[in-house]
């Protein structure tokens, strides 16, 4: 049976899930879920096999908010022996493709946590037979298909792969991101992840750079705006809320205690609107939506909040929102969301304009 796996936040599986079923079928492609709940796991198991590939190929991963990775798998669920773990996956690999890289993975669990140990052991004699072999080709390749074996313990994985332009560049799709000391509120690694993953590093240059000037709504005590100083840029910091000594100091930041949701920039200078308000997810979708086709920011970064149930209809709909009114206007728009490995109870979106704007009172 060929299936596609699905990583997702533990406690998220039924919206990876619900999605995933449903962005297949709008390509025509059916099958039935097997979810581990808890294990951030789903299974979404192929009427059709040969559907898999095309799948895997043509829906673009960034489209799917609750996954963080997936893989088409080559094998069911393989009994590891106690020795000679290496040749048992080598021989169930067969001889007919070549992959660029193998990913060792887990469940993103805490009995996950307690087999990476052994993963990364076995990775690399595993490594070093599949390169013997020709079934890996040599360092830095990085086109082609990426081999996954998912480790469900230390004596079963199932193997698989992905596309290396359609796949995360992390393994289970993780980004390990420092906690930078300096920085007043873990939120700061949100912000982080969210231009690691939905800005292109080759385009910084342009879209991320010092002496830009951003707005952070819901700003204190102050993890976005710090994300925003250290890239050099000039911040205007929107809450009632007390914001971080040392964020003032930098002489970056102006600090306005006031609601978010009243407050009207004075120019239209600004290029970043950074949004990390709690707030009812519909209030914010408009909020942004006003702030772009206005152009009082070039690109958002955004958070929506996520309710305890009917969470992946809840976000459908805090889109459909921003999109209903975007093509009011007529303009085209980049708009991508994802349920990030630093996000919780939120996903964050990303939304820009691309043509010219209306013309508002
Ligand atoms: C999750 S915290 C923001 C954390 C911040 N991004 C950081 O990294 O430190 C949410 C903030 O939104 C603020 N907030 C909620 N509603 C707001 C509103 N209507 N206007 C301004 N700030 C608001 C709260 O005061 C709170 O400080």
């Amino acid at each position: 049976m060929a299936s596609i796996v699905l990583y997702c936040r533990p406690g998220f599986e039924k919206e990876c899930g619900a999605e995933i079923q449903e962005k297949a079928a709008w390509n025509e492609v059916y099958g039935y879920l097997e979810l581990k709940k808890n294990e951030g796991l789903v299974f979404f198991h192929l009427n059709n096999a040969e559907e898999g590939d095309t799948l895997i190929n043509k829906m673009p991963l960034r489209r799917l908010i609750f996954a963080r990775q997936w893989f088409l798998t080559l094998t069911d669920k393989i009994d590891l022996p106690d020795y000679n773990r290496v040749e048992a996956i080598t021989e169930a690999l067969g001889t007919e493709w070549q992959y660029a890289d193998l990913r060792m993975e887990t469940a993103d669990t805490n009995d996950g946590k307690a087999l990476s140990k052994f993963c990364r052991k076995l990775a690399v004699p595993l490594r070093q037979a599949l390169r013997k072999s020709g079934l890996l080709t040599e360092k830095g390749d990085n086109d082609g298909a990426i081999l996954h074996a998912l480790f469900l313990s230390g004596s079963e994985v199932i193997l698989g792969y992905s596309i290396s332009s359609n796949t995360s560049p992390h393994v289970m799709g993780i980004p390990r991101l420092k906690f930078p000391n300096a920085a007043p509120s873990r939120s700061t690694l949100k912000l982080d992840e969210a231009f690691l993953y939905f800005i292109p590093k080759e385009e910084w240059d342009e879209r991320l750079t010092s002496g830009m000037n951003a707005v952070d709504l819901g700003a204190a005590p102050g993890g976005w705006t710090y994300q925003l100083v250290r890239r050099g840029m000039m911040v205007t910091s929107i809450d009632n809320g007390a914001m971080a000594e040392s964020l003032m100091e930098t002489g970056q930041v102006k600090h306005r205690m006031m609601d978010g949701f009243k407050y009207i920039p004075s120019k239209q200078n600004n290029y970043w609107l950074v949004c990390d308000m709690i707030e009812k997810p519909q209030r914010v979708a408009k909020l942004m939506a006003e702030w772009l086709l206005r152009g009082y920011c070039k690109e958002a970064m955004f958070n929506l909040k996520l309710p305890m149930k009917g969470r992946y209809q809840q976000v459908n709909d805090d889109l459909q929102t921003i999109k209903d009114i975007f093509s009011e206007f007529g303009v085209k728009y980049e708009m991508y969301a994802k349920h990030l490995y630093y996000d919780r109870e939120e996903v964050t979106v990303h939304a820009r304009i691309l043509s010219p704007l209306p013309a508002l009172d």
